[in-house]
């Protein structure tokens, strides 16, 4: 937070590689003070965080495109990211070092496979920041790892397995406070009280019960997830991070409010929670959100319309 203040940055997303073991993550306490995007991939077990990413799919930041590389192994959920010179390789590939394989459906053969078949073909010059050293180092190359990492100087999967299953460490100190606290993540999606009716709206209560004259339905997805995951008929595109702008007097959904209520939706629930609390915050007073989003409407049977990606 001071850096973000020194820099005068805004933090737009999260990126979290994976459940850690050993550490609770920033990321909830981020995002509950900068409303920030969290990001995770599809395999992890967190209960919510904004958006989920597939194998191959970009998270794009003003310009700056992360590619997902799903790399299985330290945990069933661990992603690296990539930009063009660069990999963030979480604890899957360490400065001289791998990442465990013995819980949080590890496992070494996926690992290897992670590591020798989607790391280690990128070109030698990649730099790689692991998610921490406890040695204080922070990037190496993929070049140096492949000449120095003592655990990549296997000549097969099963030379490779035997190493990590003999390893005997002890499970991480904070593992047993750590892993649910991880899991257990996301933004309250519901108001406190009496506000609870007025704030929320199931599913189960919408389908149906649209009425266009009266209400405006606001995605608040990417044109990625929007693409991959279709729209709510008559939906209007206001991506969150650029929700600010939109709330604002003058902006484009403070001029389309009058008179309706705006009800936003994205992939989860989580997004449009903090929505309903900028708008409110920026004066709009008759908003709502779809709790539990997109996927939340989907499993209810709710009507979805796929979206051309051409004409996005
Ligand atoms: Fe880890």
């Amino acid at each position: 937070m001071q850096l973000l203040d020194e820099l005068d940055l805004r933090l737009v997303k999260v990126v979290d590689t994976h459940v850690h073991a050993d550490h609770i993550t920033g990321m909830g306490a981020l995002r509950d003070r900068t409303q920030c995007v969290t990001v995770m991939g599809e395999e992890s077990p967190a209960d919510v965080v904004s958006m989920r990413v597939k194998d191959g799919e970009t998270i794009d930041i003003e310009g700056i495109s992360l590619e997902a590389i799903h790399t299985p192994g330290h945990t069933s959920d661990s992603y690296c990211f990539r930009l063009a010179d660069r990999v963030f390789t979480g604890d899957t590939l360490l400065i001289r070092g791998t990442g465990r394989t013995d819980f949080q459906a590890g496992d070494s053969r996926d690992a290897y496979d992670s590591l020798f078949n989607k790391l280690l073909v990128l070109p030698d010059e990649t730099l790689v920041y692991p998610g921490h050293d406890y040695k204080g180092d922070t990037v190496s190359t993929i070049g140096e790892k492949r000449a120095h990492n003592p655990r990549l100087q296997v000549s097969s999967v099963d030379e490779y397995v035997e190493i990590m299953d003999n390893l005997n460490l002890p499970n991480p100190k904070q593992m047993d406070v750590a892993v649910p606290a991880n899991i257990s993540i996301g933004a309250s999606q519901e108001a406190a009280g009496d506000d609870l009716a007025a704030w929320s709206v199931s599913c189960e209560q919408l389908i149906g019960w649209i009425d266009s004259d009266a209400d405006l339905l606001i995605d608040l997805r990417e044109d990625n997830e929007r693409a991959r995951d279709g729209v709510i008929e008559g939906s209007v595109h206001a991506p969150y991070t650029r929700l600010t702008q939109f709330v604002e007097s003058g902006g484009m959904l403070r001029q389309m409010a009058s008179g309706k209520r705006l009800i936003f939706y994205c992939a989860f629930g989580e997004r449009s929670a903090l929505a309903v609390r900028a708008a409110m915050d920026a004066g709009l007073d008759d908003v709502c959100h779809l709790v539990g989003g997109i996927k939340a409407w989907t499993q209810a049977g709710g009507p979805i319309n796929q979206i051309n990606p051409i004409s996005r």
